[in-house]
C-alpha cells in the first residue's frame, strides 16, 4: 500500500488523475473502474483537462462503475448514470458502447449482477479502479457488514446512507432503498485500487481502513490484502494516520506500506 498525504483536494485529485493517465497511455484499451460521489469529481475534472489539452485518449477504454441505485432510470438526476455522464463522460472520447454503469432499472436483477460480473472477466478484469471511501468505511454500497468476499449484488440501504443521501432528493422517502453495487470481493479482483479520500470527517475511516483490524465492520480495511493500492488523501483526511512526519504534505509524502 502506498499512503499519499498531499496538502489539499486539489492536489490529491492531480495525483490520482496522474496515475490513471500513466495507466491509459502505457494501455491504451485499459479497463477502468469508476467511482460517483464528491471525491472523484476533482479527478474528472483534471482528466477531462488532459484530454482536452493533452489529447489524452478514451477511445479504447472500457469503464466499470461501481453502483448505481435500483429503481432510477438513467435520465433521473440522481442516477449515478446521469452523475458519470455529466461530470466525465459526455466531456472526453469514450464511445457509448465502451461505458457499463449497473442497470437500476433491470428486470432481473440478480441475472444483471450476474452478467455484469461476467462481463468484467470478458473485458480481462478491471487494471484500475477508483474508489471514495464513507465515513463509516463503507466501500460503494458495500456498508459495514458486508461480506468481504461478496460479488455484485443487491444491497439494502443502511438508514444512515439514505438520511446522508437525503439531501439530493426531495426527502429521505424519495432515496432509494435498494442499490446494485460490486462486491468487496469484485473490487479485490482489480489490480490496481486508488482510494481517495479528502477532510477530517474521513479521518477516521483512513485510519481504520489503512491501520486498523482487517473487518467486514470497516470494508475498506480489505484494502490492506490487496497487493497493490493507493491510499491518495489530504492532510485532514490523513491527520490520524501513525509514520507520517510532522508536516509530511507539504513534501506530497508518501508513506510505503
Ligand atoms: P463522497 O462519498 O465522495 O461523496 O464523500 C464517498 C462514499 O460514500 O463512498
Amino acid at each position: 500500500m502506498l499512503v499519499i498525504v498531499k496538502k489539499n483536494y486539489d492536489e490529491i485529485s492531480k495525483e490520482a488523475a496522474q496515475i490513471v493517465a500513466d495507466r491509459l497511455r502505457r494501455k491504451p484499451n485499459m479497463v477502468l473502474g469508476l467511482a460517483t460521489g464528491s471525491t472523484p469529481l476533482g479527478l474528472y475534472k483534471e482528466l477531462i483537462r488532459i484530454h482536452k489539452k493533452e489529447g489524452l485518449d478514451f477511445s479504447k477504454v472500457t469503464t466499470f462503475n461501481l453502483d448505481e441505485y435500483v429503481g432510477l432510470p438513467p435520465t433521473h438526476r440522481q442516477s449515478y448514470n446521469y452523475f458519470m455522464y455529466q461530470n466525465l463522460f459526455k466531456h472526453i472520447n469514450i464511445p457509448q458502447h465502451a461505458i457499463h454503469v449497473p442497470d437500476g432499472m433491470a428486470h432481473d436483477i440478480d441475472g444483471f449482477c450476474d452478467w455484469y460480473e461476467q462481463e468484467m472477466q470478458r473485458f480481462g478484469g478491471i487494471d484500475l479502479q477508483v474508489l471514495g471511501i464513507g465515513a463509516n468505511g463503507h466501500v460503494a454500497f458495500n456498508e459495514p457488514g458486508s461480506s468481504l468476499g461478496s460479488r455484485t449484488r443487491v444491497k439494502t440501504l443502511t438508514q444512515e446512507t439514505r438520511q446522508n443521501n437525503a439531501r439530493f432528493f426531495k426527502g429521505k422517502e424519495e432515496v432509494p432503498r435498494y442499490a446494485i453495487t460490486m462486491g468487496i470481493g469484485t473490487i479485490m479482483d482489480a489490480k490496481e485500487l486508488i482510494m481517495l479520500a479528502t477532510g477530517s470527517g474521513k479521518a477516521d475511516a483512513i485510519k481504520a481502513a489503512a491501520e486498523g483490524p482487517l473487518t467486514s465492520q470497516c470494508p475498506a480495511s480489505v484494502v490492506q490484502l490487496h497487493r497493490k493500492t493507493f491510499v491518495i488523501v489530504d492532510k485532514e483526511a490523513g491527520a490520524k494516520l501513525t509514520g507520517l512526519y510532522p508536516g509530511s504534505w507539504k513534501s506530497s509524502f508518501t508513506l510505503a506500506r
